[in-house]
Order: structure tokens, then C-alpha cells, then sequence
């Protein structure tokens, strides 16, 4: 049936078929939440970009809608942003009924065939119809490249009050530039931000007011992509925190932090026109890899996007942080649940109980205290010997996700090449853990957020066991509760 190819996430965002990379122009607009994505209709690889459409009244269930946005004379249709602009500043709408305005970036496959270096500008669109249909500015650009960075797009935009303009932010190779509008279409050039002497190119970069946990104090959060020397290899998404003075981006600290530790969270960007009584900041990634997106083991698609996540802001003694959790409306996912008793593994303890191994949800609470193995973890694995091993290494303060021998189809160096790793922190007497694993996809939060790390994997066949484990020592758990989880397609 559909969706039921080998391969294929039940519970996250899939194309039903063909090509998908980033999340695009989202919104929030009469009661749904609105998903575009780069998307190449006619392959199963990158080629020609649209933006893909879709929505969805809890960011779990999808309907796919028609394409939004299709290449036209001016070029393919790259990565950017959407807001509903309220009260028609743009004059594309009325008050009455707000335009939708999309800004995304132009390529012009001519211009970088001749090498001209100003092929990316940037354009907008404007739907009457909540998001459907899209018109295109008939004065596109509206960022020309004149300074012809080869570089030079994935415009997103977010309103600021106390300047009342529109502020967007793009990337500009090894930096991000930041432009301001009354109306969505007029912009003067603000600023740039960047690191010294980085020379990585950056991508997808997003910024937007954040309060901090518990506290009316307001930041500002500049997240960036970074193509490549993530810290488990290839591309991943980064962030800063710092202020905003309707000019300049001011960082607090001169490097980036890690939005998630894993290999496969890319182009995390964030929803727009959340309502003010949520007041959540909600958004989703592309989860995959340039080092292997291409090449990955699945037939009729190309890729998922993360689960839909919930950015809080939390201040500790030295700085700022953030914290991705699932989105609580991944709590609807859960079909039947098990809570166990306390209890202790040694060696090996195989979980049992009415969820499959390839599609469930499980939150436990470790003692620490009561703990004496110097690493424990999380075995998934099948009949086939092919396996995956989160561990949790107390001594060395690290957590590594293993998929070295997660498929016997190495179909790429760069994936199965190492141990993937993150800084863990175990200063607390409890580590909690929630863990959600889909068919190709394991996404991990600890702490409440504290740290969390998305990766994928393509085993021959499906894992069929998951097993805790306790090396030297044992294991102690204090809570457990396991979740079967629902699909979302039928
Ligand atoms: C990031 C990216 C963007 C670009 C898009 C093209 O993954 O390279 O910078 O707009 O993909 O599909």
C-alpha cells in the first residue's frame, strides 16, 4: 500500500514521492500549520527546485497539496521564508483578507552556467487563498545581487516591533546580511553578521525574538546551516544568541552552538505567525545530509523531515541556551502505552511488550545514583545481526549513536565512516531520556532538550529487537513508560 515501501517513516513528513530537501515558507494561518519543502518532481534526486506544499492542524498529520511555487524564466525556486502579512503592509491583499507573502531565493541556471556570480537574487510570491495559489511580484527581484555573491540566498523574514519594519536575513557565503522593509518589497540593506575568518558556507539562516524560559527578558536567535565539518561530518544546524537593535545582530558569545548533536538535522527553520496565546516557537528540519542525501537506499522518496519542535530558550550561569523537545503534539502519535516498575538491567534485557521495535516511543528516567555501570545504552537491532547502539559512556562524558552496522548496503563511505558523538553532561543524579524511533530515523532528547541528536539508518531488514544494556555494572531505572506509535498516513 502507500507509504508502506521499505524504508518509509510512518510518523514523519514524506513526499509520496520523488525529492525532497528543505522545509520552506512556514506559516501558521486559520487554525493550520503550512509546510513547503525544496522539491524535484520528476526525480528521485536533486534537480530543478519547487516548492512542495503541504498542511496540517497538528504538524503530525499532513495533507499533501498541489506545488506552490514552479521555476519560471527568472530561475529554479530555492529556499526562503513566509509570513501572513496581517495588515497588508504590501497592499497585495486587504485587511480583511491578509496576503500570505512567500520570499525565496531565485537561481538562474543560465547565469551559473556563464559563471556570471549573480545568479541567486531574491523574490517574492503572495497568496489571496491561505497559501494554494501564489502569484508571483511581476518586479522580481527584490534583492538583486549587486555585489554578485555566488552565494547569496534563503531569504527569511520576521516582523520586529519596535522598529515596526519587516526584517530579513539571508545568507551570503560565510556570513548572513540582514535588510529591512516597510512592505515586503522595498528593502535597505541593514548589516552583515559573521564569524572571523570563517570561511564554511552557511545556509537556511533564521532569525526571531525569544524569550527566556520563566522570564520576560527577550533575545534574539540567529540560526545558520553550515555546510560542511559538522561535528558528526558533513552539514548540520547551528545557532547564536544574542540581541537585536533593529540593526545589527549582535552575538553574545563568537561561536556557534549545535542546535542538534546528530548527523541528520538540516535546514531547521522555524514557524511564522504562531499565535500570541501559544506562544510557542515551533519548527522542523530537513532531516538528512549533503554527504549522502543523494545516495540513500530509498525507491520512490528522497527524504523525511524531523519531528516538529518546540525552541525554548533557557539561561544557565555562563550563557543562553536552547532547548529542542518534540512538539507536544507528538503525544497524539501514542497508541498504547506500558509503564514498568523500577528495575535494574545487567548485561543485556531485551524490551518487551505490544510496540514494534521499528516504530515507537520510549521515556525513562536513569538513577544515576543507583547506577554502576560505567556506560549503558539502547540496542536496536535485527535477525540479520545488523545493528545500531546508542551508549551512554559515564567515564569519557559522551554520548555515541553507532551505525556503522546498521546495513550491510554500505552505500556510502561518509555514513557508515565512524561513531557519531556528542559532550554529555551528567551532573544531575537523574539523566532522562525520551527516544522516538521510526523506520529509517532515530531522533533523541535528553533532559528535557538539554541535548538532543537526530540521525538516520537503513537496515536490510526492519529492526525487530530493542534491548538495554548495562556494561560492568548495572543499570538503574527508576521510570519507564513505552509507547506504540501511530502511523500518520492511513
Ligand atoms: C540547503 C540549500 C539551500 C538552497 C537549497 C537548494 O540545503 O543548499 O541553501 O536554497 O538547498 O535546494
Amino acid at each position: 500500500g502507500l507509504y508502506q515501501e521499505k524504508h518509509r517513516p510512518q510518523f514523519h513528513f514524506t513526499p509520496e514521492a520523488k525529492w525532497m530537501n528543505d522545509p520552506n515558507g512556514m506559516y501558521y494561518y486559520k487554525g493550520k500549520y503550512h509546510l513547503f519543502y525544496q522539491f524535484y518532481p520528476d526525480s528521485t534526486v536533486w534537480g530543478p527546485m519547487h516548492w512542495g506544499h503541504a498542511e496540517s492542524k497538528d504538524m503530525i498529520n499532513w495533507e499533501h497539496l498541489p506545488i506552490a511555487l514552479y521555476p519560471d524564466s527568472l530561475g529554479l525556486i530555492f529556499s526562503g521564508g513566509a509570513v501572513v502579512d496581517l495588515n497588508n503592509t504590501s497592499g497585495f491583499g486587504t485587511k480583511e483578507n491578509p496576503p500570505i507573502v512567500a520570499t525565496f531565493t531565485h537561481h538562474n541556471m543560465a547565469g551559473e552556467k556563464a559563471k556570471t556570480n549573480d545568479f541567486q537574487t531574491q523574490s517574492i510570491a503572495y497568496s489571496l487563498d491561505e497559501g494554494t495559489e501564489w502569484t508571483k511580484y511581476e518586479q522580481n527581484p527584490v534583492i538583486p545581487n549587486t555585489e554578485k555573491i555566488k552565494d547569496f540566498r534563503d531569504p527569511k523574514v520576521v516582523w520586529h516591533e519596535k522598529s515596526q519594519k519587516w526584517i530579513l536575513v539571508l545568507a551570503a557565503y560565510d556570513k548572513v546580511k540582514l535588510y529591512a522593509s516597510p512592505n515586503l518589497i522595498d528593502w535597505n540593506f541593514l548589516s552583515d553578521f559573521g564569524i572571523e575568518g570563517d570561511t564554511r558556507l552557511w545556509e537556511c539562516p533564521d532569525l526571531f525574538p525569544i524569550k527566556v524560559e520563566g522570564s520576560d527578558e527577550e533575545k534574539w536567535a540567529l540560526i545558520v546551516s553550515i555546510q560542511k565539518d559538522a561535528p558528526n561530518g558533513g552539514t548540520a544546524t547551528s545557532y547564536f544568541i544574542g540581541d537585536f537593535d533593529g540593526k545589527e545582530f549582535k552575538s553574545d558569545v563568537k561561536d556557534q552552538k549545535w542546535l542538534d548533536w546528530g548527523a541528520d538535522n538540516y535546514a531547521f527553520v522555524t514557524w511564522n505567525n504562531i499565535p500570541e496565546n501559544d506562544g510557542r516557537i515551533l519548527g522542523i528540519g530537513w532531516m538528512s545530509n549533503w554527504q549522502y542525501a543523494l545516495i540513500v537506499p530509498t525507491e520512490k522518496w528522497r527524504s523525511a523531515m524531523t519531528l516538529p519542535r518546540e525552541l525554548q530558550l533557557v539561561k544557565t550561569e555562563l550563557d543562553y541556551s536552547l532547548l529542542s523537545i518534540p512538539a507536544q503534539e507528538t503525544q497524539s502519535l501514542r497508541k498504547d502505552s506500558v509503564s514498568l516498575d523500577p528495575f535494574k538491567v545487567e548485561g543485556k534485557h531485551v524490551l518487551e511488550g505490544s510496540f514494534s521495535p521499528s516504530q515507537f516511543e520510549i521515556v525513562m528516567n536513569i538513577d544515576l545514583k543507583e547506577t554502576t555501570a560505567q556506560s549503558f545504552g539502547i540496542e536496536l537491532k535485527n535477525g540479520l545481526g545488523e545493528n545500531l547502539v546508542i551508549t551512554f559512556d559515564r567515564a569519557e562524558e559522551k554520548l555515541y549513536v553507532d551505525r556503522t552496522n546498521s546495513s550491510t548496503n554500505k552505500f556510502s563511505e561518509a555514513f557508515f565512516s565512524k561513531k557519531h558523538s556528542a559532550p554529555l553532561s551528567l551532573k544531575d543524579d537523574i539523566l532522562k531520556i525520551q527516544l522516538f524511533v521510526d523506520a529509517s530515523s532515530l531522533e533523541l532528547f535528553l533532559n528535557d532538550g538539554e541535548l538532543n541528536f537526530t540521525d538516520i539508518f537503513f537496515p536490510t531488514e526492519k529492526f525487530d529487537t530493542v534491548s538495554l544494556f548495562a556494561n560492568d555494572g548495572n543499570l538503574n531505572i527508576s521510570d519507564t513508560n513505552m509507547y506504540s506509535l501511530n502511523g500518520i498516513w492511513n
